[in-house]
C-alpha cells in the first residue's frame, strides 16, 4: 500500500515539510520566549506533526492530548463533533498550543475553543500544519499555520483516509479512484 501511495501526487515532500515545520517552532519560541507551553495534539492526525513540532521548539514544553470524533471514515465531516477524550492535566493558566494536522471547515475548532474556554487556559494558540481555507463553513482561523491548501483531500504526516496512510513520510493528494476504491471495500 506505501509502495502504491508514493505514486500519488505529491503536495509537501518531507524535506519542505521539515522547513516549514521548524518555521513554525521558530516563531512559537520567538512568542512564549521565558515562558512555558502546552502542546496540546488532537489525535491521531496531529500526532506526527506534534513530534516534529516539539522538537524545533526552545521553551520549557509539555505534551497533553486530546480526541474528537467527526470524520467518521471517510472525506465528508458529519459535522457533529464529540470529545472522546480530554487532557490528562489541568490547563488553567498554562499557555496551551492546540496542534491540528489539517484546518478544514472549522467545526472541529470551533468545538476545542469552547471546550477550552471552560479549561481557562492563560493563553490558547492553534497551530494548524495545513488550511484549507475555501472549505471554511464556521469563521475561525489558526494562529500559527504551515500551508494554505486548494480543496484537496490529502493523506500522510498523519493525515489518513479510512485510517490509512497516515505513516505516509510526505504529504500527498488521494486520487478520487483511490477513494472510490476504498469506499468499494469498506
Ligand atoms: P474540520 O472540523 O472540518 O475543520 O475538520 C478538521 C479535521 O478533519 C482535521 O483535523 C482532519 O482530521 C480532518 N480532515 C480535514 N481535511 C482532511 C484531509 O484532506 N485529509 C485528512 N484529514 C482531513
Ligand atoms: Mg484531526
Amino acid at each position: 500500500m506505501i509502495k502504491e501511495a508514493s505514486t500519488y501526487p505529491l503536495l509537501f515532500s518531507r524535506e519542505q515539510i521539515a522547513e516549514k515545520v521548524s518555521e513554525l517552532g521558530a516563531a512559537i519560541t520567538r512568542d512564549f520566549r521565558g515562558e512555558k507551553v502546552v502542546l496540546v495534539g488532537v489525535l491521531k492526525g496531529a500526532a506526527i506533526f506534534l513530534a516534529d513540532l516539539a522538537r524545533t521548539i526552545d521553551v520549557t514544553c509539555t505534551f497533553d492530548f486530546i480526541a474528537v470524533s467527526s470524520y467518521h471514515s471517510g472525506a465528508q465531516s458529519s459535522g457533529a463533533v464529540q470529545l472522546i477524550k480530554d487532557v490528562d492535566q489541568s490547563v488553567e493558566d498554562r499557555n496551551v498550543i492546540l496542534v491540528e494536522d489539517i484546518l478544514d471547515s472549522g467545526v472541529t475548532l470551533t468545538f476545542l475553543h469552547r471546550q477550552f474556554q471552560g479549561h481557562k487556559p492563560r493563553t490558547m494558540r492553534v497551530a494548524a500544519l495545513l488550511d484549507k481555507p475555501a472549505r471554511r463553513r464556521v469563521a475561525v482561523e489558526a494562529d500559527y499555520v504551515g500551508f494554505p491548501i486548494e480543496n484537496h483531500f490529502v493523506v500522510g504526516y498523519g493525515m489518513d483516509y479510512a485510517e490509512q496512510f497516515r505513516n505516509l513520510p510526505d504529504i500527498r493528494i488521494l486520487p478520487e479512484e483511490v477513494i472510490a476504491r476504498i469506499e468499494a471495500e469498506t
